[in-house]
């Protein structure tokens, strides 16, 4: 790889979705087979990720967002309740808590990860608690251990936000049957794109039996169009199922790409004083979802925001993979009294996530690189 000491001529986008002429062919494929709605795609989605998983069942949903309110409500969270999550996380992992009727408590994160704190999390358990929500950031599990292990001494679910884990494994385990219920995305990002959609994998045949209900409606006994639940319509199409099984056809040799990435990245920032790629564990598969770098500005010479301006105008777009929720608005005005969260606030301050997809070739990296070394330089020079 050649590293270039010029700007880029054309800007870098953060995160493209790598859509090739299988997944354009399948799309007019189920076109043309009349199925637009849930149908054979979409069953064929089920089948092939529970096998991918490793999990019992797969439910196909419109959106990670469904996937997680619909664990959430088939556990039977509600009013009343709280749910303890992660404050570093996309804000629909604490909307689902609050569109539940539920009240997210958030515990801190961990300083080498950012995944939530297993002992924050055992300070926050009192008799309102019903369900643990880890968040999988990045691609990097959460340590389940400590949670599962809570969540069985105090009668507690666990529901995994794996919108970025559709590759990872904890200790050797894949993703996907561990918990009570595990939520994937197919968001247009994420490592099997589909543009829109989510996925639940469980081991329970009640939960799975409690989303296929909550997905659509339960059918009644009686007249054909008597319902005995009614259902949010969360269902996924057809055509995006379509496109799903093509980017799961993929998945390794994206993969791949991304795990490439990631080591270029490695390489480089070790010399970035100031710097640094969130932790990984040996132990665990990483899905290699984003590649996100901590920026203090005392090594680094500036702000993470002046650097994401900075690489903006030499064309690299990045990201921020998450402010911390609690002190989003809505939140902040709901919830008045929160508790001080010190690891998260610290690092959504810092955090950068740069361009990575398999989209992307190792030039582009590589741009996005030199871009990073000049803005370093100018910042520390
Ligand atoms: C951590 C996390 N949780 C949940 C979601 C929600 O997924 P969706 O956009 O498919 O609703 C996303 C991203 O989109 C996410 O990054």
């Amino acid at each position: 790889m050649q590293e270039v000491s010029q700007r880029r001529a054309t800007p870098l986008g953060f995160q493209p979705p790598a859509i090739g002429d299988e997944e354009i062919a399948a799309v007019v494929e189920t076109l043309r087979s009349g199925w637009l709605t849930t149908g054979p795609r979409a069953a064929e989605l089920e089948r092939r990720m529970s096998e991918y998983l490793e999990a019992e069942h797969v439910i196909a949903v419109a959106s990670g967002t469904a996937a997680l309110h619909l664990s959430l409500l088939a556990l039977g969270v509600g009013p009343g309740d709280e749910v303890i999550t992660t404050p570093i996380t996309w804000p629909a992992t604490a909307n689902v808590i609050v569109h539940a009727g539920a009240t997210p408590v958030f515990a801190d994160v961990r300083e080498s990860d950012l995944n939530i704190d297993p002992a924050r999390v055992a300070e926050l358990v009192n008799a309102r608690t019903k369900a643990i929500l880890p968040v999988h950031l990045a691609g990097q599990p959460a340590d389940l251990d400590p949670i599962l292990a809570l969540g069985a001494k105090h009668g507690l679910s666990v529901v995994e936000d794996a919108a970025h884990a559709a590759e990872s494994a904890y200790r050797g385990h894949k993703v996907g049957g561990l918990s009570d219920a595990t939520c994937f995305s197919l968001y247009a990002t994420k490592n099997i794109a589909a543009g829109e959609g989510g996925l639940v994998s469980t081991d329970r045949d009640d939960v799975a039996a409690a989303i296929r209900d909550l997905r659509l409606m339960r059918r009644g006994d009686g007249s054909l169009y008597d319902i005995a639940v009614p259902g949010y319509k969360a269902n996924l199409s057809d055509v995006l199922a379509a496109i799903a099984l093509v980017q799961l056809d993929k998945v390794e040799a994206h993969g791949e790409i991304r795990r490439r990435q990631f080591a270029l990245y490695n390489d480089a920032v070790g010399d970035l004083d100031g710097i640094e790629p969130l932790a990984r564990d040996d132990r665990d598969t990483h899905a290699y979802h984003l590649y996100v770098v901590r920026i203090d500005e005392e090594g680094a010479g500036a702000t993470r925001d002046a650097y994401q301006r900075a690489l903006a105008a030499e064309g690299i777009g990045t990201s921020v993979h998450f402010l911390p929720v609690h002190r989003l608005s809505w939140y902040r005005e709901r919830f008045p009294e929160q508790p001080p969260l010190p690891v998260a606030e610290r690092a959504g301050a810092e955090i950068l996530s740069l361009p990575l997809s398999p989209a992307h070739s190792d030039e582009d990296i590589g741009d996005a690189i030199a871009a990073l070394r000049r803005v370093h330089a100018q910042f520390t020079g």
